[in-house]
């Protein structure tokens, strides 16, 4: 039978346009609090529909929603409201696919887990990033021995988001007073994959609001990591700025040489301490696009590999590729950055959340959820049945 798939979020969610050449995927309902009027509601089912995602149904309401068939959601929402989201998914018996970042709080990451852990659902963490080609080239250089020890690292994402910090109606957005640092997962996934490590301690820093005084979030932020595998990690987010075009940067120092590249559109420059005569840094032909897939769709393709990777993972009952522990490995060290910029930059240990204590059932993370009272509700199914 196909994997039912249901969306919430329409905006960054029509993403999921990119399965729809699957003959292995339905797609079943979306959800939005846009979507209140029956002609909303007929006019994104119509325009997905086009662009290849025929969904069955639309929903402003959540409960409603959930009591749709289906077997994974796509969580698209804005950030502040991912873990609760994925938390009443999880409970209602379906697998997530969440965007970033996975939680907003060390008290969200616990109920996440403790959701993964008490339905068996699976938890696929979708951060497009870690599927770039030149990500997965360095993870395989950094794997050979080549580069030696990694000892330091940075990842920077600019990117003018300002027009982004209101809606349509002239209201501020979640983005107006995010903490940068706490959008790092674009950088921890990439970078704690060639490291093959994780985030032990964070210090960071955030700046006022001074080039758009009118949102609250900080102009930029700046992080300090030490890691699991003994090198140190800085992390530069900036989502008000004048930079065109936006960009990531990553940078890799190890005993054996260094790997760097200032936008994920040019080539990587490498420097190897076994190929002394080189003159300069070489260039390596890395893109963004992986290898044989072609640069079709979002983010040089890597939306497409990562949909397809976790749909594949899914049908064929896998563990997820990038679960909820290494979600949260990515996500949790914008948290305690956030927690680190409220206390003048004092360092803050970031938790390991495969060793989050297990929840006597009955507290709050082990209760069930209320069985949902819409009449739609199917039998066995809605928020009753996690
Ligand atoms: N991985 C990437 O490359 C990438 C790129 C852009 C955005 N994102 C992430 O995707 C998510 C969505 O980003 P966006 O720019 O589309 O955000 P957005 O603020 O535009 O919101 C997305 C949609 O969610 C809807 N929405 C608002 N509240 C909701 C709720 N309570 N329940 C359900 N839907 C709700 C909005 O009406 C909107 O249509 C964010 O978490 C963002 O961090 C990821």
């Amino acid at each position: 039978m196909a994997l039912r798939i249901g969306l919430i979020g329409v905006g960054r969610g029509r993403m999921v346009q990119l399965l729809g050449r699957r003959r292995d995927v339905r797609f079943a309902a979306v959800c939005d609090p846009v979507l209140r009027s029956r002609e909303l509601r007929e006019r994104v089912l119509a325009e997905m529909g086009a662009a290849g995602a025929s969904f069955a149904a639309a929903y402003a309401d959540f409960d409603r929603f959930l009591c749709h068939e289906m077997d994974l959601v796509v969580i698209a929402s804005p950030a502040p409201v991912h873990a609760v989201q994925s938390v009443a998914v999880l409970r209602s018996g379906r697998d997530v696919v969440c965007e970033v970042p996975a939680v907003m709080s060390l008290g969200e990451a616990e109920e996440l887990v403790a959701a993964v852990r008490e339905t068996g659902r699976r938890y696929f963490f979708a951060e497009n990033c870690c599927y770039w080609g030149f990500v997965r080239a360095w993870t395989a250089i950094l794997r050979s021995g080549r580069l030696g020890r990694p000892y330091y690292a940075e990842g920077d994402y600019i990117h003018d988001v300002r027009s982004l910090m209101r809606d349509d109606s002239g209201e501020p957005t979640w983005r107006a007073s995010l903490n940068p640092v706490r959008y790092c997962t674009h950088e921890t996934g990439p970078l704690f994959d060639m490291l093959d490590c994780r985030g032990t301690t964070v210090r960071a820093l955030a700046t006022p609001s001074w080039v758009a005084p009118e949102f609250p979030a900080p102009d930029a932020g700046a992080a300090l990591l030490t890691t699991s595998s003994g090198a140190v990690v800085r992390l530069l987010a900036c989502f008000k700025n004048a930079m065109e075009p936006a960009y990531h940067r990553y940078l890799v120092f190890g005993t054996g040489g260094t790997l760097e590249t200032r936008t994920t559109e040019t080539l990587t420059l490498a420097t190897f301490e076994d190929i002394p005569h080189l003159q300069g840094r070489v260039s390596l032909p890395l893109g963004t696009a992986l290898r044989g897939q072609g640069s079709g769709g979002g983010h040089g393709g890597a939306d497409a590999a990562m949909l397809n990777d976790f749909v594949d993972a899914a049908i064929a009952d896998r563990p997820s590729p990038i679960d909820v522990y290494r979600g949260l490995d990515y996500s949790l060290p914008g948290v305690c950055a956030a927690m680190s910029c409220e206390n003048g930059g004092i360092p803050v240990d970031i938790p390991d959340p495969r060793h989050f204590p297990a929840r006597a059932r009955g507290n709050k993370s082990g209760t069930e959820e209320p069985p949902c009272t819409s009449a739609e509700c199917p039998p066995g199914r809605g928020r009753s049945s996690g």
